[in-house]
Formats: structure tokens, C-alpha cells, sequence
């Protein structure tokens, strides 16, 4: 691994969708997710966390408050009381707090969403279940990266769940001669292992939010394949980037949204952008 021109340049970065086309649709919805899918992504970001009667559900928050019309932590309700919630509406109102910048609307005059014609699937609570079986039937290969949210906590529980299910999909043993469709992401060196303990062909991605001393040497968690570092460590440590790739590891930055931010994820030939506009994205980078 090398330079961007070892690499092939802007068009052979991978554009993955961060909770899906979460800039215009609501994060973590099926209709975020088809959208993304419709827009080319190569693939997907979520954040999977377990609810009291043990389904893994992609959401981001430990409480359902920011983005649905309901209360409380994942983690004290089931999978029924989730799924009576509304995971749509926040959309461009008011408690839109990850956008506060954003021209705040209602959510009939965001683009494309139509309440009257969009089944109420699209944006109700999306389980991990349902989100692999968008990916699988995707009619393209698309790539699923599943980030582990508070798992350790669970002592092991969320992996456990999440490999029964990569295992139900066919997803946890990819062959050798084909790259693997999903990968496990997480801030928690455990969860990682745990993940490569019991499946060992699904690659690993460990997130680093801040830079930290020992990241200095481009090493990671011993058999993490994957760096993850957050765009801020990105701007302010470029160098880093190549320090990875020479230690044999890919980078898959994270939250990529503005223009300067791509153009210099590019010009250091990084191997991953992570973004909630991968329409954008795609396009800056020149993909078909
Ligand atoms: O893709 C990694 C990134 O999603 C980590 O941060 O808070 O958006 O889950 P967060
Ligand atoms: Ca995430």
C-alpha cells in the first residue's frame, strides 16, 4: 500500500454512507439506506445496539429521544415498543440536533420525502436483520460496516448476536478469493477481538476518535486490519494516513461532509470516506 497513485486515485476510494443518506433522510432508516444504495455507495455505515429482549437495532443514541417521537435507552426497551415509535418526523424540525446548521423544514419539503407515499417501514425502527437483508438483495454488491455501540456493557452479547446473524446471512465466513461483505467497526478494541476470535475472515475497524500517542507508529490493536480515524485526526495529523498504509493497514476516515475535507482525504489516497452526503461524495470524486 502506498500513495494515492499506488492506489488508483479519487475513483477507487470507497464511498460509504453514514447512516445511510443520512444528510436528506432520516438516519438509520430503511429510506436512508435506499437512497444511499440509489445514489451508488459502495457501502453502508450503522450503529447497532441491543434492545431489552435481545435484537440488535441500528441506532445511534443510547435513548431513542433525538431521533424518534418516543423516550427512553435501547437498552430498557424491546423490539415491540420500538417499532410502535416514529423514527421519521424529527427529520429537519427543530430537534434536528445533529444539523444545526441545516435550513430547518418541515418534513414534507425535504427532498424526496413524501409521508403520503412512503410506507411506514421506511422509517420506523430498522433492525440489523432487516438492514442485512436490504444489502444482500441490494441487486449490486454493496458493503455493510456495523459499529458496535457501548459493547461492553453486554459482555460479549453483541457480538454474539451479531455473528448469529452475519452466520444466518451466509456474511460470517467470507471466501478467500472474495473480499468480504461486511466488517465490524468499533472504539473498543474487545469487541473487535471477540468479532475476530470467532470469525476471523471478517475485517476489523478500529475507530479512533482523538490522536493519541501510540497511534504515532501506524500500529493498531493487535489483528485489526483496518485504521478508522475521525476526520480531526486526519486534518491535523495527515501523516498519519500513510504511517497506516505502510503498516499494512487500509484507512476508513470518518465523518467526511465538506468538500476540503474530500479533496484532502483524496489528495492523502485514503482508502475509505465515511459521509452523510454520498451523493456529493461520489461526485467530487469523480464516480460514474
Ligand atoms: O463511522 C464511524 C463513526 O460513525 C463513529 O462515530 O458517533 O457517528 O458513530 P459516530
Ligand atoms: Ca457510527
Amino acid at each position: 500500500p502506498g500513495r494515492d497513485s499506488d492506489r488508483g486515485g479519487p475513483q477507487n476510494i470507497s464511498v460509504v454512507a453514514h447512516r445511510g443518506a443520512s444528510e436528506e433522510a432520516p438516519e438509520h432508516t430503511l429510506l436512508a439506506y435506499q437512497r444511499a444504495i440509489e445514489q451508488g455507495a459502495d457501502a453502508l455505515e450503522c450503529d447497532v445496539r441491543l434492545t431489552a429482549d435481545g435484537h440488535l437495532v441500528c441506532v445511534h443514541d443510547r435513548r431513542v429521544n433525538r431521533t424518534s417521537n418516543g423516550r427512553g435507552a435501547v437498552s430498557t426497551l424491546e423490539l415491540s415498543d420500538l417499532a410502535a415509535l416514529d423514527f421519521g418526523s424529527w427529520k429537519g424540525q427543530a430537534t434536528d440536533r445533529e444539523a444545526p446548521d441545516r435550513e430547518v423544514v418541515g418534513r414534507e419539503a425535504l427532498p424526496g420525502l413524501a409521508p403520503a407515499d412512503t410506507p411506514l417501514e421506511h422509517t420506523s425502527v430498522l433492525t440489523l436483520e432487516r438492514l442485512l437483508g436490504l444489502v444482500v438483495d441490494a441487486g449490486r454488491r454493496v458493503e455493510l460496516a456495523i459499529e458496535t455501540k457501548h459493547p461492553t456493557r453486554w459482555a460479549g452479547r453483541v457480538e454474539d448476536r451479531l455473528l448469529e446473524l452475519l452466520h444466518r446471512f451466509g456474511l460470517d465466513n467470507p471466501p478467500a478469493e472474495e473480499p468480504s461483505r461486511v466488517r465490524v467497526m468499533s472504539f473498543s478494541a474487545r469487541s473487535l477481538h471477540r468479532v475476530r476470535t470467532a470469525a476471523p475472515g471478517i475485517p476489523t475497524v478500529y475507530l479512533m476518535q482523538f490522536a493519541l500517542p501510540r497511534h504515532r507508529d501506524g500500529q493498531l490493536p493487535p489483528g485489526v486490519g483496518i485504521a478508522g480515524p475521525s476526520i480531526r485526526i486526519v486534518r491535523n495529523h495527515p501523516a498519519y494516513v500513510l504511517r497506516w498504509q505502510r503498516a499494512g493497514h487500509a484507512v476508513h476516515v470518518w465523518t467526511v461532509d465538506s468538500p476540503e475535507d474530500v479533496a484532502l482525504c483524496a489528495r492523502l489516497g485514503v482508502d475509505a470516506i465515511i459521509t452523510n452526503r454520498p451523493k456529493q461524495v461520489l461526485s467530487q470524486l469523480g464516480h460514474s
